[in-house]
């Protein structure tokens, strides 16, 4: 049987709520995944499912109380935070989220989730009203921002009575998100890569600009996809819908010029760059400081050209002298006809390493979805077609070719220098 999460400890926070009783189909699924499961309860989640249940489930004695130290030579709520590789709470009361959130040791989940540099995931559940209430959004976005990650919960029947959001996710889909955590090899470790993702905006006048469709949803996943597989990330991005992905630096700006400042100021410090930022090619000549007014019947808007901010990396890596350390270049191509022919011609005027071209007129792929139908070439033609999936999936794809490329910053056929540091 696989087991892709042996050697691994996690230790499994169980807080009181109805859902408790579906910590026990979790704990069995990571001790199936060959993890070392410790689990602690709450004194609310053992009015719902028995330390007994999840000690037979996890073969290991379920803490629950700070000050039953059975083992002199230890003590409990530190050894188990420092064990550690992961710490899963679920399911997560808003009672349990208020304490991680504001720093409350006051049982021994709490005081062991204040002891552990582990990283932590959290599965929330909890009636709908209590979900969306500010103060417990809040707490989530504190958590959020301080690198805790989140399995969303689901929609459906909550046991209160309401149907919201609210419902504990799935314990397959808490395990999938415990195994990209853990067992995901780091092909990017030690990488420092910069996304850019959304649309540029280019301002008329303080109320009114141009921009387009991005939503920015395939930067974001490339962002995510980049920290998962190992990376430092630091991610441009202009007007997006969402959010950013936690643990990336982040950047916000808002025209095509903003962009490239952002940019190019970095390059040298990049192993790899990707652009996947819809860019506006031209911006309005004048941008007022004062509302525009109507006056006759037409007008003509006059427009000049954006910078084109890759093809502006393209001519940096070109220059003498850089060429040793020039960061991995990945471009997009969003075409609407001829594809292939559009995308090499990119990718040879824009010196890129790798485009990742769509067809934005197929169904499933392009802006606003969640999903993307691409094609990866390279300098030869192409590399890879990627079917319709997840911009998720399609991310980590695009990283893994990358990262077997033989121009990737450090691999065995690359002959540049690591960039400075
Ligand atoms: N791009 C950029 N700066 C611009 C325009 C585009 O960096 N001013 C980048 C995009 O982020 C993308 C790639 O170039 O990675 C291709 O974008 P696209 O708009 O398809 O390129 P253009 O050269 O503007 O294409 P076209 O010739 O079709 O207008």
């Amino acid at each position: 049987m696989n087991q892709p999460l042996s050697e691994k400890t996690i230790v499994l926070g169980v807080t009181g709520g109805i859902a408790a009783y579906k910590a026990a189909a979790l704990c069995s699924r990571l001790v199936g995944l060959g993890a070392s499961v410790r689990v602690i309860m709450t004194e609310g989640a053992t009015r719902f499912i028995t330390p007994l249940t999840l000690q037979t489930l996890s073969r290991h004695p379920v803490a629950t109380d700070t000050f039953d130290e059975r083992d002199p030579s230890k003590v409990q709520h530190i050894d188990w935070a420092d064990a550690a590789d992961l710490v899963v709470v679920a399911p997560a009361t808003a009672n349990i989220i208020g304490k991680m959130a504001n720093g409350i040791a006051d049982d021994m989940l709490s005081t062991t989730l204040l002891a552990t540099t582990a990283p932590v995931l959290v599965a929330p559940a909890m009636n709908v009203h209590m979900l969306e209430h500010p103060a417990v959004v809040h707490n989530m976005e504190t958590l959020a921002r301080r690198g805790v990650r989140f399995v969303e919960p689901g929609t459906g029947q909550l046991a209160c009575g309401y149907v919201g959001k609210g419902r504990l996710a799935e314990p397959d889909d808490i395990a999938e998100a415990v195994l990209r955590m853990l067992a995901a090899d780091k092909p990017l470790a030690g990488k420092r890569v910069l996304v850019t993702a959304g649309g540029t905006v280019e301002r008329l006048d303080p109320v009114r600009y141009i921009t387009n469709d991005s939503s920015g949803k395939m930067g974001f996943a490339l962002a995510e996809t980049a920290l998962l597989l190992g990376a430092e990330v630091t991610l441009v991005y202009a007007r997006t819908e969402g959010t950013p992905p936690a643990g990336a630096e982040l950047v916000p700006v808002q025209s095509a010029e903003d962009m490239y400042e952002a940019v190019m100021k970095r390059l040298e410090a990049t192993d790899a760059i990707v652009k996947a930022a819809a860019v506006a090619d031209y911006r309005p000549k004048h941008t007022l400081d004062r509302k525009m007014k109507k006056g006759s019947e037409t007008m003509t808007v006059e427009l000049v050209r954006n910078p084109d901010i890759l093809q502006a990396i393209g001519d940096w890596k070109q220059q003498a002298g850089r060429a040793g350390k020039a960061p991995f270049v990945i471009g997009f191509a969003a075409e609407t006809d001829d594809v292939e022919k559009h995308a090499l011609d990119k990718l040879r005027r824009k010196r890129c390493d790798l485009i990742v071209a769509n067809d934005v007129t197929q169904a499933g792929a392009g802006f606003g979805v969640d999903t993307n139908i691409v094609r990866v070439y390279g300098k030869e033609g192409l590399v890879e077609s990627l079917p319709l999936q997840s911009k998720r999936s399609v991310a980590e794809r695009i990283w893994r070719i990358a990262a077997s490329r033989p121009d990737w910053p450090g691999s065995a056929a690359d002959a540049r220098e690591a960039p400075s540091r």
